[in-house]
């Protein structure tokens, strides 16, 4: 008989003042337990001798409880394998509608079902609330975010990874600090003053889960409730969930061409705490913020004592033209939180990101950090900085650089063969999504369900907006789709528009 591994029970309360014989509270606890499925069909229960000890009582009464249960077919008994809950038990044995079941049915849930009116939750939380959104449940063409995972250097990695689990010296698997693990850390430093002229060094690095722990840090540490915040419109959900859990007042700014409107924020709000933008490629839109805008939002921030927080997302890519420098390389008054992400160059599920801190605001994230979630898995990390040190990382960048080139001019060009009259691509050459502007008129929340029922995660425009946009469109990821998906993917979205 094959060895059943024996698992965690839940907690069993035994009152040794009760009435109650210590056997019979002992076989009704176990009685309930499976009846109600917490422990399941086949679950090896422990030994008498462990449980006793366990529960701090003598062996005898566990016995004559288990001796019960098994004389009436609750437990099963297997020489060398000890003792599991019977598998001929159904596994919805706390049925509503069974007689003995009812009895034993939990009131919490009975309670759970009878309900209808929602319960109290805050009033920030039912702001966040969105509306169901049946194009994320693809992961077909177009998903936005989604890298090419088939490219990944799974060989390397996994060899990374080997490398630091085998020999894991104890400093690994110990508490690390919130800032993040420091070789990682240098490594970062290094890479942003190279690749994104951001001026820092590694003591101004904390290494975060990704781009969204950043933003809600950022805003915990910078704002109070109410503080108005400059948001861009379109922008990124996320960065507006994250900031509406510190209270924050969103105030939506338009972007254009240029990018964010900065006179057009000063108009409507001349004394926000703080901005949130993506300078580098403006999401969901694509466009480049231009020098000038920048000039403008930085003189305005320093006059005003406003905070920027610039969200780098995926910078490495580029393609037409050469790379344009991060804002806070330009910011001479420490203003710019800077916020970068590993998830979606290396892998989403990876859930490493950084946020480059202005030196005074050091002890400040730090304690955040560490009231969030203490600090980032030091593995990874490790393994991360090797990827970086040994060259991988570039190596890996400068490979799918050239195939999200390759996939963005293949859906270019399917979109302008298929939906030439009805899309207009917008945005720079650059990232792993573009925006596609549908004609007034055509509503894109019912092209993107409709595309959502043929397997196409066509995320709509106008979900990243406060209102309803003038024109809608919709975003498409071509990152983690080749050419012959993304034409396909392309043919199935003009039956839904
Ligand atoms: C604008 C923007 N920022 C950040 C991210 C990445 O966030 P994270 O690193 O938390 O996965 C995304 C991903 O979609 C994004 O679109």
């Amino acid at each position: 008989m094959k060895r059943i591994s024996s698992s965690f029970l839940p907690p069993i309360a035994l009152d040794s003042r009760a009435r109650t014989p210590m056997y019979q509270q002992l076989y009704e606890w176990f009685r309930r337990a499976i009846l109600q499925g917490q422990l399941r069909p086949g679950q090896r229960v422990p030994s008498t001798r462990n449980l006793a000890a366990e529960l701090k009582v003598s062996r005898i009464p566990v016995s004559s409880a288990y001796e019960q249960l098994q004389a009436e077919g609750y437990f099963e008994t297997f020489v060398g394998a000890g003792t599991c809950v019977a598998r001929t038990i159904p596994a919805n044995a706390a049925k509503p509608e069974g007689g003995e079941s009812r009895a034993v049915a939990r009131p919490a849930a009975k309670r759970a079902a009878k309900r209808t009116a929602p319960r109290k939750i805050s009033r920030r939380a039912i702001a966040m609330r969105m509306p169901p959104q049946s194009w994320l449940d693809n992961m077909g063409a177009f998903r936005v975010s989604l890298p090419a995972l088939e490219q990944f250097p799974v060989g390397v990695w996994s060899k990374l990874v080997n490398r630091h689990s085998r020999r894991q010296p104890r400093q690994l698997m110990a508490y690390g600090h919130a800032m993040g693990y420091l070789p990682f850390r240098e490594a970062i430093a290094e890479y942003l003053g190279t690749v994104r002229a951001v001026r820092c060094d590694a003591s101004q690095i904390l290494v975060t889960t990704g781009s969204q722990l950043g933003l809600q840090l950022s805003a915990q540490v910078l704002l109070d409730a109410d503080d108005p915040v400059w948001i861009e419109e379109p922008g990124y959900h996320g960065a507006r969930h994250a900031l509406m859990t510190a209270g924050a007042k969103l105030i939506p700014v338009p972007v254009d061409q240029e990018g964010l409107n900065v006179a057009e924020g000063i108009r409507r709000a001349p004394k926000a705490r703080a901005v949130y933008i993506t300078p580098s490629h403006q999401y969901p839109l694509g466009w480049t913020m231009s020098a000038t805008r920048r000039m403008m939002l930085l003189n305005w921030a320093t006059r005003s004592g406003a905070w920027i927080i610039e969200d780098d997302y995926d910078s490495e890519y580029r393609f037409g033209g050469r790379p344009i420098a991060s804002l806070q390389g330009l910011d001479t008054d420490a203003r710019v939180i800077y916020i970068g992400t590993f998830n979606k160059v290396v892998f989403p599920s990876l859930r490493l990101g950084y946020v480059v801190i202005p030196k005074d605001l050091v002890p400040a994230f730090s304690t955040a950090r560490d009231a969030a979630d203490v600090f980032s898995s030091t593995l990874y990390q490790a393994v991360m900085t090797d990827f970086i040190r040994e060259g991988h990382f570039a190596r890996h960048i400068r490979r799918t650089r050239a195939l999200y080139a390759q996939r963005r001019a293949a859906l270019v060009e399917a979109i302008r063969k298929h939906l030439g009259e009805q899309l207009e691509v917008v945005g720079a050459e650059a990232g792993m999504h573009l925006a596609a502007l549908l004609r007034s008129g055509v509503n894109d929340v019912t092209v993107a369900q409709k595309a959502a029922q043929l397997g196409i995660a066509a995320q709509p425009l106008s979900s990243c907006c406060s209102k309803p946009p003038s024109r809608g469109g919709l975003i498409l990821g071509y990152g983690g789709a080749d050419a012959r998906q993304l034409e396909d993917g392309v043919r199935k979205l003009t039956s839904c528009i």
